[in-house]
C-alpha cells in the first residue's frame, strides 16, 4: 500500500493570511499578484517532503518525526466561502485543516463559518494565530521558530501575545473545543494546538509544518493509504473555460490512478455526466494550480494525491463539488454516484422551504444545517434563484407562510425573477455566511410567532 500526501486545507476569514502563509512555504508571491489581493479561486499546491525538510529539517530531526509521507498537499480557499466544495462522499476532502486567525482581530464571521464546517465534517485542525509581528513591540526574527523568537521578546510583549492566545482559547471553548498554545498541549488527540506565526517573516512556520507532519503520521496513516492501481476518485474544485482548451475541470484526485483517455463520470445539477478525458494537465510541484497555464505539464497518468486540470467534451454543466470517478467497473461507479446525488438533492420533504446554493458541497452544508435545526426542506438545488423558484415558493407560501421562503447561499437572484420576488411576498434569506442566513431565518420565524 502506498501512502499519499495528506490534503491540508487552509481556512479562515478574508485577509487573515491564508495565501501569504502558503506563499511563505513555497517561497513564491502568489498573493502579491492576485487582483485586489483576494483569492478568487481555490488553489492547490503540493510541497514535496524534500522541500519540507529544507524548511525545517533540523526541527523535524529533533522531534524525531519520520518522513514516511511524500509531502503535504495544501489547498488554499477564498475567504468568502468555498471550503464546502472541497467535499468527498461522507466528509471533507481535507485530511487536516489549518484555521488561520489574525491574532489582532480574533474570530470573525468566516472564522465561525469555517469552524462549523470543520465540525460538520469532523476534520482535525490546527489553529494558526497569524500576524504576531503586528503585536505592539514585537521584534521580528526572520524565519525563526516561534519559541526562538518568543524567547527574545520583551516580557510585556510576551504577556500581550499570551493574552491574545487566551482570547482564542476562550472563543474555541465557546465552540466546544479544548485548546492551548501548542507548546503547552499535553494531549494532541483532545486539545487543539494554537500556533502563533507571522506568515510574512516565517516565524512559527517550522513548528506549524512539524505539527502537521506529526499529526498526519500519528493519526492519519490508514486514511492516507491509496490503491495505486484502482480507478481514481476525485472531487471537482472548479469548472472553467480556458482559452484554447474549452471548458476544463480543476480537480483533486484523492485515491487511485487516472489516465489519458479514461472514461470518467461527474455530475451536473441533476444528472450523471459521462465523458472521455482528452488531456490531463498537472501543475509542476510548488506551483499553484490556478497560477498559469504555462506551468502545467501534459501527463499520461496521475496517481493520488494530485491536483489536475482535465480537458474533455461535455464538461459545461458539471458543478463544483461534483465527485469524479474513473469508470472501469462502470455500473458500480455509476450507481455510487447516483446514490450520492440522491443523498444530497432528493432527500427532501413534501412540505418545506426552498434552498439554492452555488456548489454541491455548499448545498450539502446548508441542507445539513437546516436538518439539524429540524427545518423541513421542499427542494434543494444548485444555481441562482429563478422565476420558477419564486413561483414554487409562492405556492408553498399559500399553504404555510414559513414555507414561502428561499434560502440562497452564495447565489444571485436571476434578474428576471426579481420583480416576481418583490411582488410575491416570498421571503428571501441570502448571503455568503451559512449560519448567518439560518440565524436570520430563525429570527424571522421567532418574530412571526410573537
Ligand atoms: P483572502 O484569500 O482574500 O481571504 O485573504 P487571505 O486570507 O489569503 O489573506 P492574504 O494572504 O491575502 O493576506 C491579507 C493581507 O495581510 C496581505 O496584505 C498580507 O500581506 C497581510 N499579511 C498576511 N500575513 C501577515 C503577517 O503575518 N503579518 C503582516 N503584517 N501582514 C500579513
Ligand atoms: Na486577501
Ligand atoms: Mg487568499
Amino acid at each position: 500500500m502506498k501512502i499519499r500526501s495528506p490534503i491540508v486545507s487552509v481556512l479562515g476569514h478574508v485577509d487573515h493570511g491564508k495565501t501569504t502563509l502558503l506563499d511563505y512555504v513555497r517561497g513564491s508571491t502568489v498573493a502579491d499578484r492576485e487582483a485586489g489581493g483576494i483569492t478568487q479561486h481555490i488553489g492547490a499546491t503540493e510541497i514535496p517532503i524534500d522541500t519540507i525538510n529544507k524548511i525545517c529539517g533540523n526541527f523535524i530531526a529533533r522531534l524525531s518525526i519520520k518522513d514516511t509521507i511524500p509531502g503535504l498537499f495544501f489547498i488554499d480557499t477564498p475567504g468568502h466561502a468555498a471550503f464546502t466544495s472541497l467535499r468527498k462522499r461522507g466528509g471533507a476532502l481535507a485530511d487536516l485543516a489549518i484555521l488561520i486567525v489574525d491574532i489582532n482581530e480574533g474570530f470573525k464571521p468566516q472564522t465561525y463559518e469555517a469552524i462549523n464546517i470543520l465540525k460538520m465534517y469532523k476534520t482535525p485542525f490546527i489553529v494558526v494565530a497569524n500576524k504576531i509581528d503586528r503585536i505592539f513591540g514585537w521584534e521580528v526574527h526572520e524565519g525563526a521558530s516561534f519559541m526562538e523568537s518568543f524567547k527574545q521578546q520583551a516580557p510585556v510583549v510576551q504577556t500581550e501575545l499570551d493574552l491574545k492566545v487566551y482570547d482564542l482559547v476562550g472563543k474555541l471553548h465557546e465552540e466546544g473545543f479544548q485548546s492551548e498554545r501548542f507548546d503547552r498541549v499535553n494531549d494532541f488527540s483532545s486539545q487543539i494546538s494554537i500556533i502563533p506565526i507571522c506568515a510574512k517573516s516565517g516565524e512559527g512556520i517550522v513548528e506549524l509544518i512539524a505539527m502537521l507532519l506529526g499529526l498526519a503520521q500519528e493519526y492519519l496513516t490508514e486514511q492516507l493509504e491509496i490503491h495505486e492501481d484502482a480507478p481514481a476518485k476525485g472531487t471537482v474544485l472548479e469548472v472553467k473555460e480556458e482559452t484554447g482548451l474549452g471548458v476544463t475541470v480543476d480537480s483533486i484526485i484523492y485515491d487511485g490512478v487516472i489516465r489519458d483517455g479514461d472514461e470518467i463520470a461527474l455530475m451536473d445539477t441533476n444528472n450523471l455526466v459521462k465523458t472521455k478525458i482528452r488531456s490531463i494537465l498537472r501543475p509542476l510541484p510548488l506551483e499553484e494550480m490556478r497560477d498559469s497555464k504555462k506551468k502545467f505539464k501534459k501527463v499520461d497518468e496521475v496517481v493520488a494525491a494530485a491536483g489536475i486540470k482535465i480537458t474533455a467534451p461535455n464538461l459545461d454543466d458539471v458543478v463544483s463539488g461534483s465527485p469524479l470517478r474513473v469508470l472501469s467497473d462502470e455500473e458500480d461507479a455509476e450507481a455510487e454516484l447516483l446514490k450520492e446525488l440522491e443523498d444530497i438533492t432528493v432527500d427532501t420533504d413534501d412540505e418545506g422551504l426552498f434552498v439554492k446554493a452555488d456548489t454541491l458541497g455548499s448545498l450539502e452544508a446548508v441542507v445539513h444545517l437546516l436538518k439539524e435545526m429540524d427545518i423541513p426542506i421542499r427542494s434543494a438545488e444548485i444555481g441562482d434563484v429563478s422565476k420558477r423558484d419564486v413561483i414554487d415558493a409562492s405556492i408553498a407560501k399559500d399553504e404555510n407562510i414559513e414555507h414561502g421562503v428561499i434560502i440562497a447561499f452564495n447565489v444571485k437572484v436571476h434578474p428576471k425573477a426579481e420583480n416576481d420576488l418583490s411582488n410575491s411576498g416570498v421571503k428571501l434569506f441570502a448571503g455568503d455566511v451559512i449560519y448567518q442566513i439560518t440565524e436570520d431565518y430563525e429570527a424571522w420565524v421567532q418574530e412571526r410567532k410573537e
